[in-house]
């Protein structure tokens, strides 16, 4: 067993349960982080903590404390809570660009200056989700790309920021396979995407001290499209 504390956020979300499941089954203690409310199999559970809005700065540096507190330490911080809208500027209003930048940037940020005391204290790691598809973006996809590249930013700066201190990863994904992407997209060919676990690999590996040598990486992770 490890004594070693992963926090992600996004949680009880379809990749962060993913993630949230592997790196227990890891012999990790992971803090889970969410702005919905815990679900049944995990309300009242120790670090499980439901109804979280990170895009508020008290609220999460409340909640990162109580982590510590409650863990003893951080050693990681998965920033993945996050969210996705397609929008043209044309047909759409303004505010999707205001919803992107807070569920996905500020979310990140306001994470990661909680957390950085404490993962300052272990010489941690942060991985953040940002996206492949922000790389290059198609009609409808300014607003959450625009986000996603902010997240981007935040990780090569930061990484900068914290050399020798702390680790900042992301990880770019393509599509991945989730119960609401085959909704979404039925006749797509699933097999082809990436799957959660896979990608919770990738990230568990950036968190991890076999990653001790990167920071400011940005890496696709793009499945066999
Ligand atoms: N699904 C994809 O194909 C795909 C592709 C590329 C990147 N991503 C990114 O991966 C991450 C996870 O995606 P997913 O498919 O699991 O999404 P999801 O919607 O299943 O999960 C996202 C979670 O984030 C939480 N969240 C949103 N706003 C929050 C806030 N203010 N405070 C706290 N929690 C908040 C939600 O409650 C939700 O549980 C997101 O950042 C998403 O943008 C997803």
């Amino acid at each position: 067993m490890s004594d070693k504390v992963i926090v992600v956020t996004g949680a009880f979300g379809a990749l962060g349960r993913a993630v949230a499941q592997r790196a227990a089954d890891r012999g990790y203690a992971v803090a889970m982080l969410d702005y919905a409310a815990a679900p049944a199999e995990l309300a009242g559970a120790k670090l499980v903590y439901g109804g979280v809005d990170l895009t508020k700065p008290d609220q999460t540096t409340a909640v990162m404390q109580q982590v510590r507190d409650n863990a003893g330490r951080i050693d990681a911080l998965l920033n993945i809570a996050g969210g996705f809208t397609f929008r043209t500027l044309s047909e759409g209003d303004g505010a999707a660009w205001d919803a992107m930048y807070a569920i996905n940037l500020k979310t990140a940020v306001n994470a990661s200056r909680a957390a950085l005391p404490h993962l300052i204290e272990t010489g941690g790691a942060i991985v953040n989700v940002g996206a492949a598809g922000a790389l290059k973006a198609g009609a409808g996809m300014g607003a959450y790309a625009a986000a996603k590249s902010g997240v981007h930013k935040l990780t090569e700066s930061l990484a900068d920021e914290m050399k020798g201190r702390v680790r900042v990863n992301a990880v770019l994904p393509s599509i991945i396979d989730t119960p609401q992407n085959r909704k979404d997209m039925p006749d797509a060919d699933h097999a082809a995407w990436v799957r959660a676990e896979e990608l919770a690999d990738v990230m568990l590996f950036l968190a991890s001290a076999e990653a001790s040598a990167v920071t400011g990486a940005l890496v696709p992770v793009v499945g066999r499209v």
